[in-house]
């Protein structure tokens, strides 16, 4: 059997695999298989899922936030600790800016605990790659709009970037 990994759009059909990966991704928060269903749905054009031998390993969703449709908003990074430091996380993400339905996002966005390492990382790294500035702001604060025993969620920004001056 081909170990090959394999990138697609989500389908409702892997909602439920979507669900279990990201139960096994600590410290990414669980989602009702609903919402899993509706970014597989609703988002599958600017989200990825990433399988190999049919099984789930690699899931992205991510969407061009309604008011500014050149941000991409990366939700959830979850990659399967069987495939994880081989590249696979940067490359979903090349992988969905480098589609159509991204030809005129300039500014990628998500949110990141100030512990997860493994997060900074990866969009650190992203930006230096792409020699594209990033900047951080508390978004979503613990004790204020989330509860007190969650960490809070920093905005990270990077970009903008020019037109066609991101190598995917
Ligand atoms: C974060 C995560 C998605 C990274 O997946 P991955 O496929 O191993 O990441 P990559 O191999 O593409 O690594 C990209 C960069 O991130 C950095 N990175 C990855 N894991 C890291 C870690 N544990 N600590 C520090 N940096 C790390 C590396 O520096 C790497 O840069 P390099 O190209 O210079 O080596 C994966 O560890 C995971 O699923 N973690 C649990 C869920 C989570 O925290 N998701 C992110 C929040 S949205």
């Amino acid at each position: 059997m081909s170990s090959e990994l394999i990138f697609d759009r989500p389908s409702i059909d892997d909602g439920l695999a979507v669900s279990k990966l990201i139960s096994h991704c600590p410290p990414l928060d669980t989602n009702s298989v609903y919402c899993n269903l509706l970014q597989c749905y609703h988002f599958s054009s600017t989200s990825v899922a990433v399988k190999r031998c049919d099984e789930l390993v690699g899931f992205i969703s991510a969407y061009l936030i309604p008011e500014t449709p050149d941000r991409l908003f990366v939700w959830q990074v979850a990659v399967s600790e069987k495939v994880r430091g081989q590249g696979l996380a940067s490359k979903m993400i090349a992988h969905i800016l480098a589609r159509e339905v991204c030809a005129s996002v300039r500014v990628l966005q998500t949110t990141i605990t100030e512990s997860n390492q493994a997060s900074w990382g990866l969009f650190t790294r992203f930006a230096e790659k792409h020699a594209a500035p990033l900047s951080s702001e508390q978004l979503f604060v613990a004790g204020k709009h989330l509860p007190a025993q969650h960490n809070t969620e920093v905005l990270v920004t990077i970009g903008p970037w020019l037109s066609g001056s991101l190598e995917l």
